[in-house]
């Protein structure tokens, strides 16, 4: 990759109406404090297609509004092969979701997948699907994926996106 490229990144969970769209605003949200946003396309995807085309659910909705985040504009949409095309980076938000994407993966672009806590902390762990349990579950949610990008402004995920673009190295 580029110096100049953009950097383009894919959270992927289940349904993406819970955890990925949530990933997503965080991110988005850490690119603009860092005034990064002409560097990085982000984007979300579900592995599974039963809500394509849905906003995210209001759980996450709220949440994120109540951190200063909007997801009312997001829909969503089931991941494609064209996607390890198309992104540098596909992050799965649990083991499941990276498990389901490496099948998923053309052969030499399981390089480009990783599990997002993984990823961003160096520690494996799942962000737990919060669908079926109640409002507390998208805060945690929420506060572990914050969590993991880090805290004031040395935010771990973008400084290490930030240090791979400098570096001119994209993963694989
Ligand atoms: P997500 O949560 O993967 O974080 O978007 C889910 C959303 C919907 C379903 C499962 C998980 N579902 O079974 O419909």
């Amino acid at each position: 990759m580029m110096q100049n490229e953009r950097m383009s990144i894919l959270f992927v969970c289940l349904g993406n109406i819970c955890r990925s769209p949530l990933a997503e605003g965080v991110f988005r949200d850490i690119v603009e404090a860092h005034g990064a946003q002409e560097r990085f396309f982000v984007d979300s995807a579900g592995t599974g297609n039963w809500h394509q085309g849905k906003p995210p659910d209001r759980r996450s909705v709220d949440v994120a509004g109540r951190h200063g985040i909007d997801l009312t504009g997001l829909r969503a949409r089931q991941v494609t092969h064209q996607d390890f095309e198309r992104f540098d980076l596909l992050l799965g938000m649990d083991s499941d979701n990276v498990a389901t994407l490496a099948a998923l993966a053309p052969p030499g672009r399981r390089g480009r997948l990783a599990q997002f806590h993984e990823f961003s902390t160096g520690v494996p762990r799942d962000v737990p699907d919060p669908y079926y349990g109640n409002e507390d579950g998208f805060e945690a949610v929420y506060r572990m994926i914050r969590a993991s990008a880090g805290s004031g402004k040395t935010f771990q995920l973008t400084n290490r996106f930030i240090r791979l673009l400098l570096s001119g190295q994209a993963p694989e």
